[in-house]
C-alpha cells in the first residue's frame, strides 16, 4: 500500500482511491496502525473533494470485512430490517419491527446509539426497566428463531470500524458526507445477513439531510451499495420538518409507540409505521404485492398481533413489559413547563430541529458517545401543523428532571412554533419511493 500520507495526498487532490486502498487502509486503522489524525485528514480531504460512489462501496465492503457478520442462515425465513437516517420523534422501529415480525419476517435489528437530538432506538428501549440490548450471538439466534425480532446493540465485533469512525467524524465535522453516511449505515446493516432492507431517509429541518435532492442521492447510493452486495433495498423519502407523532424523548416515545400498538397512535406515526412494515413484508416475500402486504400490516396492528409480539420481545430481553399498559412504570420526569399559544390562529410550522435540540438540552440526546442521557425527559406536543388553536391554549409541555437548561429549551420551543391566519395546505409525509 502507498504510505498513508500518499493516500491522504491523493484524496486531497481529488483522486479516486481503489477498493484495495480502502481494504488496506481500513484494516490498518482497525489494528491501530493508522492514527486518528491521519484518518481525520483523509476523511476531511474526501469531504472537500468528494468521495465517489465506487469509494462509498469500497468503504462499506472494507468495513464489513473488518467485522463479524451475523449468520442466521439456520432460520429459513426471510430476514429484513429497516433503518431511519434519524428524525425527531421517530419511534417507527418500535412499531414496524413487531408488525413485520408478526408477519413471519425475521428482523435482526442491530443499532448504534443515537447522537444529537434524541436517543436512537436502543436508547428509547433502554428506558424500559430491565431491558438488555447486549445480546450474545447464541441468544441472538435463539430469539430470532423464536420471536423473529431482536433489538441488539452494535457489538464490538459488528462493524467495529464504523464505531471508531463515527466518533471521529462527529469530532471533525465530517458526519454529513453522503458517501460516509451511506457506508456507515450500510456496513452495519449488511453485517446482519439480510435479504432486504427498507430505508427511511428523512428530509427537512429535523434531519441530517435538509434537501430532497441530496436525500434522494443518499437513497440511491445506499440502494446501489445494497444491490452490489445482493440485498434488495427500497427507500422512502419522508418529511421531517415537523416531529413525528406527539412525543419527543426516550420514555415518552416508548409510551407513544405502545399507544400506537394499541390502536391509539397519531395518524402520521401509524401511517408511516404501516408503510415501512408493509415494505419489509413485501421485500421478504417476493411473490407478494405491496397492496396485500399493506393490508396484512394493518391487520396485524389492528388485531393486537404486533403488540403481542413487542410484549414477548421485551420480556425475552429482560424488560418489564407491563410498561406498555402502565406508563407510570417508565422513568418519569419531575418538572413540567407548559407552553401556550400567544394568539388565536392555525399552526403553520413546528420546527422539528428546534424541538429536537430543546429535548436534547433537557437531557434526551447526547453530543458525544460518552454522554449519559436522561430517559425521562422530553417534549410532548398538544397540536400538529394545520390545527387551529386559541390564544392561551396549550401548544406543548416540556418534561425535565434538572432545571439547568429549561429556560433555554423553552425559548427554543417557543421559537419552533409559527401561527398563521389561514389553515396551511396539508403536508405529505411520504414524499417519494426510491428503488
Ligand atoms: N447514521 C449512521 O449510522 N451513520 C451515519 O453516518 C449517519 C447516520
Amino acid at each position: 500500500m502507498d504510505r498513508i500520507v500518499d493516500l491522504i495526498r491523493s484524496k486531497r487532490d481529488g483522486e479516486e482511491l481503489s477498493f484495495e486502498d480502502y481494504e488496506r487502509l481500513i484494516s490498518a486503522y482497525a489494528r491501530g496502525e493508522v492514527t486518528e489524525y491521519q484518518m481525520a485528514a483523509l476523511l476531511m480531504a474526501g469531504c472537500c473533494t468528494e468521495f465517489t460512489d465506487n469509494e462509498a462501496t469500497a468503504l462499506t465492503s472494507a468495513m464489513l470485512k473488518c467485522g463479524e457478520r451475523l449468520d442466521l442462515s439456520a432460520i429459513e425465513r426471510p430476514k429484513v430490517d429497516k433503518h431511519s437516517t434519524g428524525g425527531v420523534g421517530d419511534k417507527v422501529s418500535l412499531i414496524a419491527g413487531p408488525i413485520a415480525a408478526a408477519a413471519g419476517i425475521v428482523v435482526p435489528m442491530v443499532s448504534g446509539r443515537g447522537l444529537g437530538h434524541t436517543g436512537g432506538t436502543l436508547d428509547k428501549l433502554e428506558s424500559i426497566p430491565g431491558l438488555r440490548t447486549t445480546i450474545t450471538p447464541v441468544q441472538f439466534q435463539q430469539q430470532a428463531a423464536e420471536h423473529g425480532l431482536v433489538y441488539a446493540a452494535q457489538s464490538n465485533e459488528i462493524a467495529p470500524v464504523d464505531k471508531k469512525l463515527y466518533a471521529l467524524r462527529n469530532a471533525t465535522a465530517t458526519v454529513d458526507s453522503l458517501a460516509l453516511i451511506a457506508s456507515s449505515i450500510m456496513s452495519k446493516k449488511l453485517a446482519e445477513g439480510l435479504n432486504g432492507l427498507v430505508l427511511d431517509v428523512k428530509v427537512g429541518r429535523g434531519s441530517l439531510i435538509p434537501g430532497r435532492r441530496e436525500a434522494r442521492r443518499l437513497a440511491q447510493l445506499m440502494i446501489s451499495i445494497g444491490r452490489r452486495m445482493d440485498v434488495s433495498v427500497q427507500a422512502l423519502l419522508t418529511d421531517m420538518n415537523e416531529p413525528l407523532g406527539f412525543t419527543i424523548g426516550n420514555a415518552l416515545e416508548v409510551m407513544e409507540a405502545a399507544q400506537a400498538l394499541q390502536n391509539q397512535g397519531p395518524p402520521d406515526l401509524v401511517g408511516l409505521s404501516i408503510e415501512v412494515a408493509a415494505r419489509m413484508i413485501y421485500l421478504g416475500e417476493s411473490n407478494r404485492s405491496i397492496e396485500s402486504a399493506r393490508d396484512q400490516a394493518q391487520e396485524l396492528l389492528t388485531d393486537g398481533s404486533a403488540l403481542a409480539k413487542f410484549t414477548a420481545v421485551i420480556a425475552a430481553q429482560g424488560g418489564d413489559a407491563e410498561v406498555l399498559t402502565d406508563f407510570q412504570r417508565l422513568p418519569n420526569a419531575t418538572g413540567e413547563q407548559i407552553i401556550t399559544s400567544p394568539r388565536t390562529g392555525f399552526i403553520s410550522r413546528i420546527n422539528a430541529d428546534d424541538i429536537g435540540q430543546a429535548a436534547s438540552m433537557l437531557g434526551a440526546g447526547r453530543d458525544s458517545m460518552d454522554d449519559d442521557i436522561d430517559h425521562a425527559v422530553g417534549v410532548v406536543l398538544q397540536c400538529k401543523v394545520g390545527d387551529q388553536v386559541a390564544e392561551g391554549s396549550r401548544l406543548c409541555a416540556l418534561y425535565y428532571t434538572d432545571e439547568t437548561n429549561v429556560q433555554e429549551a423553552v425559548q427554543l420551543v417557543e421559537d419552533a412554533f409559527r401561527l398563521s391566519a389561514s389553515q396551511p395546505e396539508p403536508r405529505e409525509l411520504a414524499l417519494d419511493l426510491v428503488q
